[in-house]
C-alpha cells in the first residue's frame, strides 16, 4: 500500500497547526477583553507559520469574534488606492457575514467615508460579535506607500477605524520586527498594537509533528532520527514537514517502486540519506534563497558574516568571525544584532552559529 504523503510543504495550514497553542490562545484572550478586542502584529521570519496562524483562527471563528483575512500581496499592484484595499476587507466580510457589499463606485470614490459606512453596518449585523480584519504581508503597505500607491496616512486612516468601534481589531502579519517599523507612518498605529513573535518549534513539537502528521499515519520514527532532525532544522516547521515529505516520498520509492522489504520505521540513516540529496536543497529553495535575500537587505555585511560562518559546523567567537570577514566593528555588531533579531544565527556563551544547520549547509554549498 503506497503511504499517502501526510506532510504539508509550502502552503499555509488551514487547520491542524502544531506547537501554537500557546499563541492561539492568546489571541482568544486578546480578542475577548472588554470594552475592546486588542490589535495585534504577528511577526516572525520567512514559513515560520504567520499565515497558518491567521488562516486557522479564520477558519474557527467563535461565537464571540468573526475574522476576514485578506493577503495584502495578492493585490500587489493596486491602481485605486486604498478604495481597492478597502474593496478587497469588503468582499471577505460580505462573504463571511452576507452583508450586501458596498457600492464599488462610491468606494472607489469616496473610499474612507464609504468603508467606514460598511464597517458599522457590519457591526450591526455582527450584534455582539468583534471584527477582526487579518492583514497578511503587511510590508506590502509600506511597498504601496513608497510607490505612492496609498497615501502616507493610511494606518493613521486604519486607526479610525478602530476607534470609531469599540468592536473591530486588526491582525497583522509579516516579516517586520516592531524594531524595524520605525517609519512614522508606522508608528501612529503602532503604539497601541501587541506585538506576538512566530518563532521555531520546541523539541518536542517537533516531535509531535513528525510523528503525528495525522491520526491515520503507520509509519514510526525511531527517537534518534526526531533528534537528528530537530538538531538539522532547529525547530524551523517548514523544514521539519519537508524533511517529513522526503522520507515518506524514499519509503514509497523503495518499497514500491524498487520491491524492497524494509522496516516502517524511519531512523538516523535515513534521515542521512535524504539529506545527502540534492533534492532537499532543491525543495527548499525558496526557504533558503528567502532567508538568504532577506540577508542582503538593511543591514550591510550579513551575508558576509555567513559565508564565513558556514565554514563552523559548530559556531565560532565574534573575533574569528571579524578576522575571516574583515568587516569593520561597528559593521559586524550590527549585522550581528540583525541576523540574531531574524532568528538566523544565536549567539551562546561568546559563540556564535547558524540556528539552522540545514541553511549553514546550503549557504556553504551554495555561496
Ligand atoms: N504550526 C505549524 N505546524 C506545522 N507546520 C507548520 C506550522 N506553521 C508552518 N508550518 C509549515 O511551514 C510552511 C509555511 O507556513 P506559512 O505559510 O504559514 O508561513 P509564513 O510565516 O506565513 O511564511 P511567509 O513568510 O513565506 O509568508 C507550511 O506549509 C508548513 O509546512
Ligand atoms: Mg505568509
Amino acid at each position: 500500500m503506497v503511504i499517502q504523503n501526510p506532510y504539508t510543504i509550502g502552503d499555509p495550514l488551514e487547520s491542524n497547526l502544531v506547537g501554537r497553542e500557546d499563541i492561539l490562545k492568546y489571541l482568544k484572550e486578546l480578542w475577548a477583553i472588554a470594552p475592546q478586542p486588542k490589535s495585534v502584529i504577528l511577526y516572525g521570519p520567512h514559513r515560520m507559520g504567520k499565515t497558518s496562524i491567521l488562516r486557522n483562527i479564520a477558519n474557527c471563528s467563535s461565537s464571540d469574534i468573526q475574522v476576514v483575512y485578506v493577503n495584502l500581496q495578492s493585490l500587489a499592484a493596486i491602481s485605486e488606492g486604498m478604495g481597492e484595499i478597502f474593496l478587497a476587507i469588503s468582499d471577505e466580510i460580505s462573504d463571511a457575514i452576507n452583508l450586501p457589499q458596498p457600492d464599488i463606485d462610491k468606494l472607489l470614490r469616496l473610499p474612507q467615508r464609504t468603508f467606514q459606512l460598511y464597517l458599522q453596518q457590519a457591526i450591526q449585523k455582527l450584534e455582539n460579535k468583534c471584527l477582526i480584519i487579518a492583514l497578511d504581508e503587511f510590508e506590502e503597505i509600506e511597498n504601496l506607500i513608497n510607490a505612492k500607491q496609498l497615501p502616507a496616512n493610511f494606518m493613521t486612516v486604519l486607526r479610525g477605524f478602530v476607534q470609531m468601534s469599540p468592536k473591530i481589531a486588526f491582525a497583522f502579519a509579516g516579516l517586520h520586527t516592531l524594531e524595524e517599523m520605525t517609519e512614522d507612518y508606522f508608528q501612529s498605529f503602532l503604539t497601541s498594537v501587541i506585538p506576538i513573535r512566530v518563532g521555531f518549534l520546541s523539541r518536542a513539537t517537533t516531535h509531535q509533528l513528525l510523528a503525528n502528521p495525522n491520526p491515520d499515519f503507520l509509519l514510526t520514527y525511531e527517537p534518534e532520527a526526531m533528534d537528528r532532525i530537530y538538531d538539522l532544522t532547529f525547530g524551523q516547521p517548514y523544514l521539519v514537514q519537508l524533511l517529513g515529505f522526503l522520507l515518506v516520498r524514499r519509503y514509497n520509492e523503495q518499497t514500491f517502486e524498487q520491491g524492497k522489504t524494509r522496516e516502517p520505521i524511519f531512523t538516523v540513516a535515513d534521515v542521512e540519506a535524504i539529506i545527502r540529496q540534492n533534492e532537499l536543497f532543491q525543495n527548499g529553495r525558496y526557504y533558503f534563497t528567502g532567508v538568504w535575500g532577506q540577508a542582503a537587505q538593511d543591514t550591510p555585511g550579513q551575508q558576509d558574516i555567513l559565508r564565513g560562518l558556514a565554514d563552523y559546523p559548530e559556531g565560532c567567537s565574534r573575533a574569528t568571525i571579524q578576522e575571516v570577514t574583515g568587516l569593520e566593528e561597528s559593521i559586524l555588531n550590527d549585522a550581528l544584532e540583525t541576523l540574531a533579531r531574524h532568528d538566523v544565527i544565536i549567539e551562546t556563551g561568546g559563540n556564535l552559529r547558524f540556528a539552522v544547520e540545514l541553511f549553514r549547509r546550503w549557504t556553504l554549498l551554495t555561496n
